[in-house]
């Protein structure tokens, strides 16, 4: 089925397309990888919706991307629960680390690191999301841990020529 005939039908749900506009760009995204204009005024067009209402959507939610990200998108919230538990200290030891900054890409195309707002998870502050999942009460060896668990993830991924599937949780 084709990104089209995705979004037509979900929106086929939906009494006012601009409803409709939150899950057009979740498949957008998931088809296309992220959300550049020509895909904004695609899915615009597809609806039959103000290209407008389309880019305000995508560049408010954080979970929309409309710059390529890493096969790992690392958010780290700084919001109030985590920065007191000093998430602060996490983001500096991801950048020292993975050798970018908050908002950049690794050369290697695996790691985007991110701050977000809240993830509604403060009670295990501090969080992250990678993909769909959640890791809370992070300190600095467990954010070593699991950058090594998604590196191995990606090795076995690749040598089982999975990679193209994208890893678990995007
Ligand atoms: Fe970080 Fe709520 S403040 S999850």
């Amino acid at each position: 089925m084709s990104m089209r005939e995705k979004i037509e039908e979900a929106a086929s749900r939906y009494p006012d397309q601009r409803s409709a506009i939150m899950p057009a760009l979740l498949i957008a995204q998931k088809e296309r990888g992220h959300l550049p204009g020509a895909v904004l005024e695609e899915v615009a067009d597809i609806l039959g919706v103000e290209r407008i209402w389309v880019y305000e959507l995508a560049t408010f939610y954080t979970l929309f991307h409309t710059e390529p990200v890493g096969i790992f998108h690392l958010q780290l919230c700084d919001n109030i629960s985590c920065m007191l538990r000093r998430s602060e200290d996490l983001l500096r030891h991801l950048e020292e680390v993975l050798g970018i900054k908050k908002g950049g890409t690794t050369p290697d195309g695996l790691f985007t690191l991110s701050t977000v707002e809240c993830l509604g998870a403060c009670e295990m502050a501090p969080v992250m999301q990678v993909g769909d999942d959640y890791h809370g009460d992070l300190d600095i060896a467990q954010i070593d841990a699991l950058l090594d668990r998604l590196r191995t993830t990606m090795r076995q991924a690749t040598g089982a020529g999975l990679a193209a599937a994208g890893p678990p949780g995007e």
